[in-house]
């Protein structure tokens, strides 16, 4: 839709030359479309002009000739409010959706641009937590959307591979070896084994000192240590490769803490050479209150380094290998502190391209409104929240349309789908409400309903069996009210992407396409479709057409696939 709000602005800027305003910008969509398309607000220009906001555009509307692209100006109080050539704006934007049914809305504005995107992280051998959950489906959207509109996206997995849990479970595995089977769900395993080491070291405190020698020689590189954690390592990521792939992500990298306990010392150096590093109490630290934060800890009293640290050395090593626009951390709220303190440090460090790095921060999954408590013992494995949605959705097939062809592999795209949807539809801060029965459910704001909307555009174009010659179609034949606010939703689906981008917010897509299917519902609802006049239902079968080719694009773009029947 951006060209038509270009036009409207170039049309204003006509009528007044040498003006700052900006058009544009300011252009408002009018609540409700039988008020115009798009509404310019006069009160800019009133404080410019000393003239009441209501004589402006009164004064614009006499002076502004609608032309083949605006067909209507009027005035509404102190707007200016333009309507859209029906025709016009049907076959442009149609057009360009039916003859990109693949890529429709994919733009090239990231050209030789590169976003560095660090999401999932989860650590190995602890708890897989909601926040995890929600990192990777917000990174992995975000990825995508980054993908479409031309940028070189880095996904990269920072895993938490490094650090003294290891040399507890390295040490559990040595103890009780023969109590776990890491062929099998490794990851729950390793869990086990962890959870295992807590409750023995209660009884035994000797553990603990046999853990921290484990650690001590895995920094020391001993090989049987290494080679242990190597195997944890391997066996947690192709399980988690799995994981990735039921929700059509693929990370650049996995690229965990462990690359970089050695560089995080030659960062403590640089530190010290800057004359930033100082001692509190045996440990290291980068006082940051001049900053209005609590110091930053780079290396603990016995000289180890920590989660920090390792931050700064990755984020420079990121910034070496990749050169990147923009730098972003998918990560939940309670590492906000964490992370402005990285920043801080890479810039006093003299890095200028520490501005270009950006917390992502996200709002907590509400069980019946209870929060998840996963140091609780009730763990919460994305797997497993997404066999059980699929489960759920098998049944429901089961039961209203048990004839359905390909049924798993439907249950699955539903199933995963409804899961996604239900995190990306939410502004990412918000909390997320979730409950089976409601994101589930083939009506509301779900990602089934989509699905299912997208898979009845499908069976209504096999019905009417009619070739849709993009060419031969009369988009002027479109004239309903209801046709062309359909047309702008699809028009509206470019734009939308590039917003998601820019506020790094895929709930803008999703919430972006619950309105273009309710648009689509409305029209569906009015009017036929095939109707005895061939030619309308050519242009209307065009119109479902892009939809449908709307609605897909853009559940990919949250990781969803649409099946074709439902
Ligand atoms: N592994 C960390 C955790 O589970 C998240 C890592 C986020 N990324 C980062 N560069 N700090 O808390």
């Amino acid at each position: 839709m951006q060209e038509f709000k270009h036009e409207i602005a170039r049309m204003l800027t006509d009528k007044l030359p040498g003006s700052d305003i900006d058009f544009e910008g300011l252009m408002e969509i009018p609540p409700d479309p039988a008020m115009g398309d798009y509404a310019f607000p006069c009160f800019q220009l009133a404080k410019q002009l000393r003239k009441s906001p209501i004589k402006i555009a009164e004064e614009l509307v006499g002076q502004l000739e609608p032309n083949g692209i605006v067909s209507e100006i009027k005035q509404v109080q102190a707007y200016v409010n333009f309507f859209i050539n029906k025709e016009e704006l049907s076959r442009k934007i149609l057009t360009r959706a039916l003859h990109h049914p693949l890529d429709y809305g994919a733009q090239n504005i990231g050209a030789n641009k590169t976003v560095a995107i660090d999401f999932s992280s989860p650590n190995i051998a602890k708890p897989f937590n909601i926040g995890h959950l929600r990192s990777t489906v917000i990174g992995g959207s975000l990825k995508s959307i980054f993908e479409y509109l031309g940028y070189e996206v880095q996904g990269i997995n920072y895993l938490g591979d490094w650090g003294t849990q290891f040399g507890k479970v390295i040490c559990a595995y040595e103890e009780w070896r023969d109590e776990v089977d890491l062929t099998h769900e490794p990851i729950k395993q390793l869990l086990k084994l962890y959870v295992k080491f807590h409750e023995e070291a209660e009884k035994d405190p000797s553990l603990n000192e046999k853990a921290r020698e484990w650690f001590k020689r895995l920094e020391e590189e001993d090989p049987v240590a290494l080679e242990l954690w190597e195997d944890f390592k391997d066996i947690t990521i192709e399980t988690l490769i799995q994981v990735y792939h039921r929700m059509g992500i693929e990370f650049t990298e996995y690229s965990g803490e462990s690359r970089y306990f050695k560089k995080a010392e030659q960062v403590a150096d640089m530190l010290d050479k800057k004359g930033l590093l100082v001692e509190s109490e045996g440990a290291m630290i980068v006082d940051l209150s001049e900053y209005d934060m609590p110091p930053f800890l780079v290396k603990k009293s016995d000289g180890t380094t920590l989660y920090s640290s390792r931050d700064l050395a990755a984020a420079i090593d990121r910034y070496e290998r990749f050169g990147f626009t923009q730098s972003l951390y998918v990560v939940g709220q309670e590492q906000t502190l964490h992370l402005n303190q990285v920043f801080k440090v890479l810039e006093l460090l003299g890095y200028d391209w520490a501005e270009r790095c950006t917390h992502v921060p996200f709002g907590l999954y509400l069980f019946s409104g209870e929060k998840m408590a996963t140091r609780k013992g009730r763990i919460i494995y994305l797997e497993d929240v997404l066999d059980d949605a699929v489960e759920l959705i098998r049944e429901i097939i089961e039961e209203k349309n048990p004839n359905l062809l390909e049924k798993e592999q439907v249950a699955e795209m539903v199933g995963v789908g409804a899961v996604l949807f239900a995190d990306l539809k939410n502004t990412r801060i918000k909390d997320v409400q979730f409950d089976y029965d409601k994101i589930l459910s083939f009506d509301g704001e779900t990602g089934p309903y989509l699905q299912y909307t997208h898979a009845r555009i499908n069976s209504l174009l096999k019905k009417a069996g009619k070739e849709i010659e993009v060419d031969q179609i009369d988009f002027g034949l479109l004239q309903e009210n209801e046709e062309k606010e359909v047309v702008k939703a699809v028009g509206y689906f470019p734009d939308k992407i590039q917003e998601a981008a820019e506020k790094l917010e895929p709930s803008i897509i999703a919430k972006h396409l619950i309105s273009l299917a309710a648009v689509f519902n409305t029209f569906y609802n009015a009017h036929r479709v095939i109707t005895d006049n061939e030619e309308v239902s050519k242009a209307r079968l065009a119109l479902a057409l892009a939809v449908k080719i709307t609605l897909s694009n853009g559940l990919r773009l949250l990781g969803i696939k649409a099946p074709e029947q439902m």
